[in-house]
């Protein structure tokens, strides 16, 4: 698919007269040799571009990055996830040993928080793996040192690795106690019982945009001849990890647990960017801001197809209700100090909400069919929501 972004954008050039950066000199380059360039190349560049793109060179999160996630917000958010894994994996009959998979780790903070709840459960900490799909070196180290154990070195892989179950990029001890894998993509993870996690993963995969032009789509879509929409965001990337997931849960066995922004197939020009915590225009110094576009659950859904049961999407503030984390907000708060009290309550505020993080924020599980009359937790209104 050929669509150039200036036509979107009723036709403003390419951004050729701003300022150039690295990247812009790149994609200028890309242009004159090769034509129009699609939004979704655009995105795939400005965010991961080997050298140049936004993820690969620094820590962009929080109050001095660019935008701040759920997990860094409160230690709820990811005890949450930790006990939702927790509770399927036991609902699964508790297999003997599981991989849990987080995409696009961050700073690796939702990881840390599930492993301190896998880590009070013995039997879960003694066959749990760690396996991080993350495609920025730069955020791989970070993570690393997060995760890592003191006495523990990380074992970096020198070469390409072809046997499938040593496909990562590097690995080391956690100071949980279980390993941690690094893979730069989800298919080179060994195909075992997972319980797969992602927050804020699925809303940095490049998007294509559709525009009805004159009564007819620039592009043909199977899935749009009934749409209302004269707009539309479509990710296929997205597509191809939510498949194979639903693939893997169906086969070997495992769970998954989206959180993102994102929408059940009704909104329309979603993608933005972000730059200090203030929104900015996408086309302008590409790999320095962040860009985004909201997650078409709908899609997600029709994607993993038929054979896993799928939940959701439900708001992070009914999910995180329902997992009934008022309860352990009290109880954190029984146990800090008085001058980390408010910090505890201003952030379980901010995920819940709706004005914040609470409604713009939605969970979206999948579970093996079989477990159809299994609703999860998180899933099922609790009495205190
Ligand atoms: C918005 S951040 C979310 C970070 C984290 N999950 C959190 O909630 O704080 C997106 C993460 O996905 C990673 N990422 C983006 N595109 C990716 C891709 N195609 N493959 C693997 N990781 C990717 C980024 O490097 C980053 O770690």
């Amino acid at each position: 698919m050929v669509l150039m972004y200036a036509i979107i954008q009723n036709d403003k050039t390419f951004a050729f007269n701003q300022k150039s950066n690295n990247l812009m000199r790149h994609l200028k380059a890309r242009i004159k040799a090769s034509g129009p360039m699609s939004v979704a190349e655009y995105m795939k560049e400005a965010l991961t571009n080997p050298i140049d793109g936004y993820y690969m060179k620094r820590d962009v999160f929080g109050k001095d990055g660019d935008f701040i996630t759920s997990p860094e917000v409160s230690q709820i958010f990811g005890e949450s996830i930790g006990i939702w894994c927790l509770n399927e994996w036991m609902q699964c009959g508790s297999p003997s040993t599981v991989q849990l998979v987080e995409l696009g780790p961050g700073r690796g903070t939702l990881s840390d928080d599930i492993l301190r709840v896998f880590s009070q459960f013995q039997k879960m900490k003694d066959v749990v793996s760690v396996h991080l799909v993350e495609v920025s070196e730069k955020l791989s180290e970070i993570q690393e040192e997060k995760l890592k154990s003191q006495d523990s070195q990380t074992i970096t892989e020198t070469q390409p690795q072809t046997d499938e179950t040593v496909s990562h990029y590097k690995h080391c001890k956690s100071k949980y106690g279980p390993n941690v894998y690094w893979y730069k993509q989800l298919a080179d993870i060994p195909r075992k019982f997972s319980c797969f996690v992602a927050n804020e993963f699925f809303d940095a995969l490049p998007i294509y945009k559709f525009q009805k032009a004159d009564g007819s789509w620039r592009e043909v879509l199977h899935l749009s001849s009934s749409d209302k929409r004269d707009h539309l965001e479509v990710c296929p990337a997205a597509g191809v990890v939510i498949r194979e997931i639903a693939d893997r849960i169906s086969q070997d066995g495992g769970t998954c647990l989206i959180a993102d922004y994102g929408h059940d197939g009704d909104k329309t020009d979603t993608f933005r960017g972000f730059y200090k915590h203030q929104l900015h225009d996408v086309l302008k110094d590409p790999g320095r801001a962040d860009l985004t576009a909201d997650v078409d659950f709908s899609y997600l859904r029709h994607m993993a197809g038929d054979s896993v049961s799928i939940y959701g999407p439900v708001t992070q503030q009914q999910f995180l209700y329902n997992m009934g984390m008022v309860v352990r907000l009290k109880k954190l708060l029984d146990n800090a100090k008085p001058e980390n009290r408010k910090d505890l309550v201003s952030g379980f505020e901010m995920l819940i909400n709706p004005d914040k993080m609470g409604e713009k924020f939605k969970f979206f599980a999948m579970l093996p069919k079989k477990d159809k009359d299994h609703i999860p937790a998180g899933f099922v209104p609790s009495r205190a929501s």
